[in-house]
């Protein structure tokens, strides 16, 4: 019972549950106190071990650290399930859809339907790198004519939202929008809010759902369904217009092939291709696609101008490789390790998902020797991987060189893992390294970057959420000729 402050026998350690609540007050005074989800979690695990045991709300919540636990948990696949609760389900129009808090059938069936088409839509093949190749040189056109010269001190944190969502929305939606889209801008704004108001448990919201009634905007409730209503509509939107044109001999994008998926199944009474399938599985790829990538890239930015001799670095190795007559494309990723070094570096130190999303066991287990009940919500935390002293030795310093070997090639580290990894690893990977290289190294083959005269140097620090930003910085851009 959710009520009881009783723990199951051999439940992970942790400090002691209330009635009702579980540690859900303990838990926010703690969050208050150190200012992330992931650092409480992290002084519980250095209180407790790597495996700790909470309940918040009716939730039981268990945090898995270090690179033996997280193993464990990735490679097994009962711990392959996600949550299901209030707040998840808010989301799909109360029903378990979409990719991302799916599990079973229907989510084995959607990601590989998703991966299938988008492959043949272009990821991971050289039409993809045309669209970001082409956006990031768009991106570079904009702000060559706003920065005059280096005259006109520029907001980069949110310099990329729009243009990394067009090589995901050229394949799902055969479209691109405008940089300076007010309609995209506006959703890609309250999708930031969103983002900020949950964590990776869940949230309030789903801990105790009743409290949608008792304080609607306190819980957060209110502003969360307003958010959501603007997105469904503009999927709706999006998909209606696909429909009036829609052909089955020209699939033009993802939406298409769902539609004509939608069309030959629509005999099979289970079959798990609807209308409203389509809506969340469009809601989950804009969510994970947009945030995730673009924050990387602005905390990317942020990083070059308090460093600024490794920007210069970067930009020796661009000019050497690319030279001045044209610009970095994927090709020449392999001659360009300290550019990738730098980018690995800025995804090791920030963990854009430091907890990732959440994983749900979804039978009774054992994880080190710990007894975890079906039903709990299991956060992995990538942070305590990539902040590992004795795997590091000086994890919180900034230094891409931790990434190379003797002759400069890349060493790949198994304890860097920003993407998860097992069955439920990110389905963007190649999309968004492909992304974060193009753009990174196209905008410092094309600027350099330094803090404007009068302007405070930015703080590294972000703002908190099931992903962290970068919190709003100027940055003086001088065209490199
Ligand atoms: C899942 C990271 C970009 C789509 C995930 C997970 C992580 C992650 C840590 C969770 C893995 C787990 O549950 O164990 C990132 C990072 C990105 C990025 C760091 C960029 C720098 C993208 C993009 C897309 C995307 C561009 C768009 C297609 C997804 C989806 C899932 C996911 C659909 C859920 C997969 C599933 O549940 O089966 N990502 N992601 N991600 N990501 Fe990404």
């Amino acid at each position: 019972l959710w009520t009881d402050v009783k723990k199951p026998r051999g439940y992970p350690p942790g400090p002691t549950w209330m009635p009702v609540v579980g540690n859900y007050f303990w838990f926010r005074q703690q969050k208050l106190n150190l200012g992330y989800y992931h650092l409480v979690w992290a002084s519980l695990s250095t209180k407790y071990g790597p495996v700790v045991g909470l309940r918040l709300g009716r939730d039981c919540v268990v945090t898995v650290s270090g690179y033996d636990a997280i193993r464990d948990v990735l490679l097994r696949d009962e711990f392959d399930g996600r949550p299901d609760g209030f707040f998840f389900r808010l989301r799909t129009f109360g029903k378990r859809l979409g990719v991302v808090f799916t599990d079973g059938p229907l989510w084995q069936e959607q990601r590989r339907f998703c991966l299938q088409h988008l492959r043949k839509l272009g990821l991971g093949r050289r039409s993809m790198e045309e669209q970001i190749e082409a956006e990031a040189q768009d991106l570079v056109v904009t702000l060559q004519s706003k920065c005059n010269d280096g005259s006109t001190p520029l907001q980069l944190h949110d310099a990329f939202n729009v243009c990394v969502l067009n090589s995901l929305w050229a394949m799902l939606a055969g479209y691109r929008f405008a940089l300076n889209d007010k309609r995209l801008m506006e959703l890609l704004d309250i999708v930031h809010t969103s983002f900020r108001m949950i964590d990776a448990s869940g949230g309030l919201l789903n801990q105790m759902p009743f409290l949608r009634f008792i304080a609607p905007n306190l819980s957060g409730y209110n502003q969360l369904l307003a958010i959501l209503n603007r997105m469904w509509s503009f999927l709706k939107e999006t998909i209606s217009e696909h429909r009036k044109t829609f052909s089955p001999d020209c699939t033009r994008d993802l939406i298409d092939s769902f539609l004509e998926e939608m069309e030959v199944r629509k005999k099979e009474t289970d079959s798990t291709f609807n209308e409203l399938q389509l809506v969340a599985l469009c809601l989950d790829l804009f969510m994970a696609g947009s945030e995730t990538t673009s924050n990387t890239l602005g905390f990317a930015m942020l990083y070059m101008l308090l460093y600024p001799d490794i920007q210069r670095c970067a930009q020796d190795e661009l000019d050497n490789v690319v030279g001045r007559s044209r610009q970095p494309c994927l090709q020449d990723r392999p001659r360009l390790c300290y550019v990738e070094s730098v980018i690995m570096e800025v995804q090791r130190l920030v963990s854009i998902a430091p907890l990732g999303i959440p994983h749900r066991a979804t039978k009774d287990s054992i994880l080190m020797g710990h007894f975890i009940p079906e039903g709990a919500t299991v956060l992995i935390s990538i942070w305590s991987l990539h902040m590992d002293r004795k795997h590091w030795g000086d994890p919180e310093v900034f230094r891409p060189d931790r990434f190379l070997n003797e002759p400069g090639g890349i060493v790949q580290d198994d304890w860097f893992v920003p993407f998860g990894f097992g069955k439920r690893r990110c389905l963007g990977e190649t999309l968004a390294r492909s992304s974060l290289f193009l753009f990174f190294s196209t905008l410092l083959h094309n600027f350099s970057i330094s803090v404007p005269s009068g302007y405070p140097t930015p703080s590294p620090d972000s703002y908190d959420g099931i992903t962290l930003s970068p919190k709003p910085f100027y940055a003086r851009l001088v065209p490199r000729i």
